[in-house]
């Protein structure tokens, strides 16, 4: 058990990690990137308002957050491999970094959205599901050329592959978790649903058009 709540609490501190916030700071001057741009402290904020580089880095940063949180346990084995409780401790690692990431104790509490952080979640439990999911985000970006709309879409697409029997998992449990993600991920992305709706929420330019 003393294991088990050791990662429970790294996963929290990891995810609570604000790479955005860091890397405006450490690289390019910026006092706090939520004062720029959509105001949050995510990847895409930082490419809309840094660039590719920087973007790609806490892209990269925050997937990882989330993946590296999600195997901890398996890696600590606090439960034997391949069994229900290992699952349930790797889904609480997974929730508490993703939790972390938007409410982070090094960052008044203030976040991201959680996009990143739950793609690395769910690529260590479900990594052909999300391969699918991020295949939905592309095709909706390329269409629609709005990252909210497309994480929402790529979110909703991840609950309901679970009810397809080439998805379905091991575990029925990730049919849940699907759908609290989905649900997560529209609570988090209220302020955006707000300019969609109001046709002010702004869009990606097209690779050509840079
Ligand atoms: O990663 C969060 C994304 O879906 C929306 O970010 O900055 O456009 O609010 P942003």
């Amino acid at each position: 058990i003393p294991l088990l709540l050791l990662a429970l609490l790294a996963a929290y501190l990891l995810g609570s990690i604000p790479t955005a916030l860091w890397v405006g700071r450490r690289f390019f001057g910026l006092a706090d990137i939520r004062q720029h741009g959509s105001g949050n402290a995510g990847a895409t904020n930082t490419f809309r308002v840094l660039g590719k580089k920087a973007g790609s880095a806490v892209m990269a940063i925050d997937v990882l957050k989330g993946y590296v949180a999600t195997a901890l346990p398996a890696w600590l084995a606090v439960a034997p491999h391949g069994s229900g409780p290992l699952l349930y401790a790797q889904l609480g690692a997974g929730a508490l970094a993703v939790l972390g990431h938007i409410y982070p104790v090094w960052a008044q509490f203030r976040g991201g959205k959680g996009v990143a952080t739950i793609l690395g979640m769910m690529l260590a439990l479900a990594p052909a599901t999300v391969g699918v999911c991020v295949l939905v985000f592309l095709t909706m970006l390329a269409l629609f050329r709005y990252v909210s709309l497309a994480s929402m879409t790529a979110g909703l697409a991840f609950a309901l592959l679970q009810l397809l029997p080439a998805f379905r998992p091991a575990q029925p449990l990730l049919l849940w978790v699907g759908f609290a993600i989905a649900v997560l991920l529209v609570y988090t992305h209220r302020a955006n649903i707000g300019r969609l709706r109001a046709g002010t929420e702004s869009r990606v330019p097209m690779p050509w058009a840079r």
